[in-house]
């Protein structure tokens, strides 16, 4: 970062963060919002690629030393937060992207970051009930049940081979991740972001309850087109989820 800040486009080898210097160098000098389109494949490295580029301009652009860097860091652990929750493993990538993301950075006149939006669209929604081994649901689920101790022992949780949602695949783990440590990452994302602890225990509970609803069965009923509660186990979770839901 540092060799390329300020070094004229095309001087050095090419590197992402030549294209970030050359954008932010010209917002500062022509007084102009600067877009960065980061294409490819999946697994061809964009979103890899977009934080090396939020890194860069968080450095470039950082307040000096000694300030107050939340806006930066807020920027950056937006990244392991909306992974979390919207990146799973597929058959192309044990991290793969499953939306789209519009990242704004806006700066003031000094070239100092002054704030943030993050859009996200076109969520792949079906993958929540419906997954093919050896793919896997959102990181988010495994995260939370493998959060150990109190909080997935208050949702009732156990390993993900106990719920449909997550069963489908029999692939729990991934290479050189733990489940355990990412939940910790997420929470500390979300702390930083500024997500309340009313509010992060209100999405782990509706993230539980929705394990538990993928896991009711239901049998037909005596009567024409309706249906009963399968038995005890669908029951059980039914409880649950209606818990967890309030
Ligand atoms: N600059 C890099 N250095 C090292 N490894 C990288 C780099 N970029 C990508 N990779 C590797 O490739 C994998 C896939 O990259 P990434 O998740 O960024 O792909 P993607 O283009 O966002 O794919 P998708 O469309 O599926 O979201 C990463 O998990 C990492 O292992
Ligand atoms: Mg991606």
């Amino acid at each position: 970062m540092e060799q390329y800040k300020g070094a004229p486009f095309g001087e050095l080898s090419p590197h992402v963060f030549a294209v970030a210097d050359a954008s932010y160098r010209a917002m500062v000098n022509e007084h102009k919002s600067q877009s960065i389109l980061v294409s490819g494949e999946s697994g061809a490295g964009k979103t890899e690629t977009t934080k090396l580029i939020m890194q860069y301009l968080t450095y470039v652009g950082g307040r000096t030393v000694g300030d107050d860097r939340t806006v930066e860091q807020q920027v950056l652990e937006s990244n392991p937060l909306l992974e979390a929750f919207g990146n799973a493993r597929t058959v192309r990538n044990d991290n793969s992207s499953r939306f789209g993301k519009f990242v704004e950075i806006q700066f003031d006149t000094n070239g100092r970051i002054s704030g943030a939006a993050i859009r996200t669209y076109l969520l792949e929604r079906s993958r929540v009930v419906q997954i093919t081994d050896p793919e896997r649901n959102y990181h988010c689920f495994y995260q939370l049940c493998a959060s150990g101790g109190q909080d997935a022992e208050k949702y009732k949780l156990e390993h993900p081979s106990h719920f449909h949602y997550l069963n489908q695949s029999k692939t729990y783990e991934l290479d050189g991740i733990s489940n355990a440590e990412e939940y910790v990452k997420t929470r500390r994302a979300m702390d930083i972001v500024g997500i309340s602890s009313e509010d992060q225990e209100a999405i782990f509970r509706i993230l539980a309850a929705i394990l538990h609803l993928g896991n009711i069965e239901f049998s037909p009923g005596k009567e024409h087109d309706s249906s009963v509660i399968k038995d005890q186990k669908s029951s059980f979770h039914l409880q649950i989820a209606a818990d967890l839901f309030m």
